[in-house]
This record gives C-alpha cells, structure tokens and sequence, in this order.
C-alpha cells in the first residue's frame, strides 16, 4: 500500500473492508528482484498460445507432457483470484492469471506408462549451461486446489522440482500425498525434500486458499531456503538456509507426475486408477535473481 499516495489509500480504506476473504484478489506484490524466468500468464494470453513456440507463452510446447495431448489439451485457465504475484501492481501494467496442469489417462509421457505426468518449462532453461542454475536465484510459485478435480493423496505426487542433467537425480522437490518411500509421512501436506530424499518442510495442504511458496537456491554455498505464506499475506522464511546438493545443472519442471502404487519400477509399471481427472493450479510463477540477498515477499 505504500505504493499509494495518502489521499488515495485514504479513499480505498473507505471504500473496502480491512479483511479480505479467502476468494478475493491478493493485493498485487511487486516483484523486486531482476526476473530471470518469468512464467507468469499474461491476463491476454489464450490457452492456443501453449501450443506454439513464439506465441507469447512462457513455456516451452514440446516438453514434457502425454505424446497424443497439446498443451491446449492439458492445461485450463480456471476463474480464480489472482494470487500475490499475479496482480497489476500500482494498478498499470497488465495483470497475470492462473493457469490449471491437469492429469488424464492419455498423460503418458515417451514410454513411460508407470507414470502419468504433465510439466511446464520454462522458456531459455536450458539442460546444461542455463541461466537460471548459478549464482543465487529464488523459485516462485502459487498452488490452488480445483475442487473438481481433486489430487488422489494415496499416490506420490512430484509438482515442482529441478532435475539434474544427467537426469540421475532431483536437486529440490516439492510434493504431496503418500511418498512412497516414506509412506509414515502424512499424506495431505505439500512437502519440501532435498537431493537425498530428506524431508526439509512441509506444510499441511489447503484446499481453499493460495498457498505461496519461493525456495531460495544457492549455487555457490549449495543451499537451500524456503519462504511460505497462505492466501494473501507476504512470505516469510520457514526454513533457514540448509544444506542440499545443488551440482549438475539441469532444468526447472512445474506441472504434475503422479506416480503409481504397488510397485518398485514406478517409471514404467504399477497401477494407476483410469479416468483420471485430476488438476493443480498454478499462479506467480517466476525465477528471480536474488544475488546480495534480494528475495520478494
Ligand atoms: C509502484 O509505485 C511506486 C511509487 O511510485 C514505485 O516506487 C514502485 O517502484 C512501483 N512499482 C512497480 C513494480 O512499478
Ligand atoms: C486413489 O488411489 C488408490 C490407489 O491407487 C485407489 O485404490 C483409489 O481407487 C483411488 N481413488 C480414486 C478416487 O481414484
């Protein structure tokens, strides 16, 4: 609100009540740190966009999704109030909106029918070499639960992680349901695991409210910091700067893989229920340059 002059935010605060619901517009946050990667959706932006390179969509259109499927075909651009990054700040520049990743059964990616995965990339994140895996940069990402197409919480869900170069591990991932290997965890809780597996934060899942997430990435100390916040409010840090392996390069996924049960070759078998209807909405998707410690809230 600081943005405003006191005349104005005298007259807003007249008009606007001091709580706002869960279903109204996060007020804009402005994005202070240089942007690296901007995957945020423009307001204008139309679902055929995804499908073309140069058409204005801030993801690659090739990768990775279900080999019979367009992207027009996986994603949605549901109603839903903006989320903190995605407003007009100052009320000028054009405002972003949410974008759903949604699951079917023809979410079959190359070969792998174990799997049933839909993953946005970011446009110049590159496999080795990418701008966006040096120095110190901080992940940011909204997540909204669609009520009509609710996660299934007995499987193992990877949403947003980075995957090594050589494809042999994930630096960072963020997860929900019942992780297979640590099937003691509770299911319906978004969850932050390092290179190794290790449990690094969790928080339960909300199925109303945005829930905000930014993850702090530093190449030179390799570490990891997490900055959480609910519906509207400015992140705060949950997790101090923590140790993780972050070598190998690699590049950023956002979207959904679910994994399936009943099995120890969960690339390639194992049971997944058919007629899938399942989605994870999106919003405020950037990368930023958080070099001398700068991190928007
Ligand atoms: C919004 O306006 C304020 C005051 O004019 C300015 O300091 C700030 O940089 C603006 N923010 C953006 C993102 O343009
Ligand atoms: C959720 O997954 C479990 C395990 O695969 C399955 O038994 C169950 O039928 C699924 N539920 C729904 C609603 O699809």
């Amino acid at each position: 609100m600081k943005s405003f002059s006191g005349l104005l935010l005298a007259g807003v605060a007249a008009a606007v009540p001091t709580s706002l619901t869960a279903e109204a517009d996060a007020p804009a946050a402005a994005i202070k740190c240089p942007i690296v990667f901007d995957g945020r959706i423009p307001s204008t932006l139309a679902l055929s966009a995804f499908d073309s390179s140069g058409s204005g969509s801030p993801f690659g259109a090739d990768y990775v999704k279900g080999n019979d499927l367009k992207w027009s075909d996986i994603l949605l651009l549901p109603t839903v109030p903006t989320s903190r990054f995605d407003g007009a700040v100052n009320g000028t520049a054009t405002p972003f909106k949410a974008v759903e990743v949604t699951l079917s059964d023809k979410s079959i990616f190359q070969k792998q029918n174990g799997f049933r995965r839909a993953g946005l990339q970011f446009n110049g994140d590159t496999n080795t070499g990418s701008p966006g895996w040096t120095g110190i940069k901080t992940l940011h990402f909204s997540v909204k639960q669609d009520p009509q197409r609710p996660l299934n919480l007995s499987h193992e869900y990877l949403n947003v992680w980075h995957e090594a170069s050589d494809y042999s591990a994930d630096q960072i991932m963020f997860q929900t349901g019942t992780l297979i290997d640590q099937s003691g965890l509770p299911k319906n809780t978004f969850k932050v695991l390092s290179r190794s597996n290790k449990l690094l934060w969790s928080t339960p899942m909300d199925t109303s409210d945005w829930q905000n997430f930014a993850f702090t990435l530093d190449f030179n100390k390799n570490t990891v910091q997490v900055y959480y916040s609910k519906g509207t409010d400015p992140l705060a840090s949950v997790l101090k700067a923590t140790a993780d392996d972050l070598t190998g390069a690699g590049e950023y996924q956002i979207g959904i893989l679910k994994k399936p049960t009943g099995t120890s070759d969960v690339v390639n078998s194992g049971f997944q229920e058919s007629g899938l209807k399942e989605g994870q909405i999106y919003g405020g998707i950037f990368l930023e340059d958080s070099a001398n410690g700068c991190v928007s809230l």
